[in-house]
């Protein structure tokens, strides 16, 4: 909890420049427009670190209802203003009650976890989703031999997780999903999985 109590002081600190540059520049579209036909009609979506909101934007525009949560408080002022058909809430995912969700967006988020919390942020993720429902996760791929983490000094000392796209895509399968579909983005500095809830 204290990584992510320092993570919400430095998205406090960026969520004008950030929740601009996400408004101008939709870099997830294509990806948000993917996610989005693997969804039953009306589904209930969940927002993991929506920011400023523009994804849930995108998605309750759509007819999703929209719960979108973020730890940083002001990145979710932003987002009730910019968002007004979602739903937004200041929480830690790990703190949400378990609700069956139909689909997870998750979109640069995770490697803001340390090594050590990421088990549990999965299994948060994995809590709030309902059986056979979809999850979008993305992570910064490792340009190591191994993974590891690192505070990124240019971005207000936020922690930046490194993974090797092996261990990506097992811990996934270890916290109960089925990957659907793995990519890399963003000149292979990121990557990105579709799964389905197994178990
Ligand atoms: C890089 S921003 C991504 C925002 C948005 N998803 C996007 O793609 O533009 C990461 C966001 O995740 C939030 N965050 C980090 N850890 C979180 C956690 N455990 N629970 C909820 N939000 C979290 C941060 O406050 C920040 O707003």
């Amino acid at each position: 909890m204290k990584i992510s109590r320092s993570i919400a002081k430095s998205y406090d600190k960026l969520a004008d420049e950030y929740t601009r540059e996400a408004y101008t520049n939709h870099l997830a579209l294509s990806q948000l427009k993917r996610f989005a036909n693997l969804l039953p009609k009306n589904a209930k979506v969940l927002d993991v670190g929506c920011g400023g909101g523009q994804d849930a934007k995108f998605l309750s525009d759509q007819g999703y209802a929209v719960l979108g949560i973020d730890v940083s408080k002001e990145m979710i002022k932003r987002a009730k203003i910019y968002a007004p058909k979602a739903t937004f809430q200041k929480i830690d995912i790990r703190k949400l009650q378990g609700e069956s969700y139909d689909g997870i967006w998750c979109c640069r988020v995770f490697h803001h976890i340390s090594l050590d919390d990421q088990s549990g942020f999965l299994d948060a993720l994995n809590k709030n989703l309902s059986i056979g429902g979809i999850l979008y996760l993305t992570s910064v791929v490792s340009d190591k031999n191994s993974d590891y983490e690192a505070f990124d000094s240019g971005n207000d000392h936020l922690l930046k997780k490194r993974l090797r796209p092996a261990t990506f895509k097992k811990i996934i399968a270890d916290h109960g999903f089925k990957i659907l579909r793995f990519s890399f983005w963003s000149e292979k500095k990121g990557m990105e999985v579709i799964c389905k809830k197994e178990f």
